[in-house]
């Protein structure tokens, strides 16, 4: 089956999904930013205590922040929801509808759509962007499946199927080092190696670890 076979997008109730034909089991993939919200509604601690947060450099202030790889926009949503201005990139164009659907169906939901408004998503390569002055610059590539690492969610099954897995990053982090002000923050698997270069930070969590760089025109 060719992957435009695979994919198939699809309108329930309103909603578009994703359907993966090769996984009928797994459930469609979909954005829906009110169960965003119902998540870290839930959560115990602080927002501003969360490992994310403190990567990037979250005191209290809003901060601009370009997700230059959007995806499924969970991280974009957590970065509104501390009060920042989001710009989001995402080169898929299966995966921007999905991200254009569930803005469009915030509207109707007022709480919700007072987050969101603040995120702006662009359908192209990270490497084409043109706009500048970004506090943090935040990338969340898809790495390629190491068999060493634990079975994904099957969401993330369906997206490494779907969508070009990345072997070489520093394309990426050199352009985002070039433009950030404050940092550039990647988010990497716990036991994955640090990219050569100097960090300011690592932030470790059971599943994720975030590093956190310098802007290239730092020495700081
Ligand atoms: C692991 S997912 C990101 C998940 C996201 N952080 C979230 O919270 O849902 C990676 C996404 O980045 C996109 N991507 C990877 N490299 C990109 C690039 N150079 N420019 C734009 N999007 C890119 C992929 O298409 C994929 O949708």
């Amino acid at each position: 089956m060719s992957i435009q076979e695979r994919f198939v997008l699809f309108r329930e109730d309103g909603v578009l999904k994703l359907k993966d034909l090769e996984r009928p089991k797994y459930k469609p993939i979909y954005i829906d930013f009110g169960e965003y919200l119902s998540h870290w509604d839930h959560q115990k601690s602080s927002l501003k205590n969360a490992l994310l947060a403190k990567a990037i450099g979250f005191k209290g202030e809003p901060l601009t922040v370009w997700d230059s790889t959007l995806g499924l926009a969970k991280d974009a949503f957590f970065f509104c929801l501390l009060g920042c201005k989001v710009t989001g990139t995402e080169r898929s164009e299966t995966i921007f509808s999905l991200l254009k659907d569930a803005l469009e169906r915030a509207k109707s939901d007022k709480k919700v759509y007072s987050i969101v408004e603040n995120l702006e998503i662009y359908n192209c390569d990270a490497l084409e962007i043109d706009k500048d002055n970004f506090d943090v610059i935040y990338i969340d590539p898809m790495y390629p499946d190491t068999k060493s690492s634990a079975a994904p969610q099957a969401s993330m099954q369906i997206l490494r199927d779907l969508l070009v897995t990345e072997n070489n990053i520093h394309n990426l982090i050199d352009f985002a080092q070039k433009k950030a002000n404050l940092r550039v923050v990647i988010k990497r698997p716990p036991k994955a190696r640090p990219v050569d270069r100097p960090l300011i930070h690592s932030y470790s969590g059971k599943s994720v670890r975030y590093d956190a760089y310098r802007p290239s025109n730092r020495t700081w």
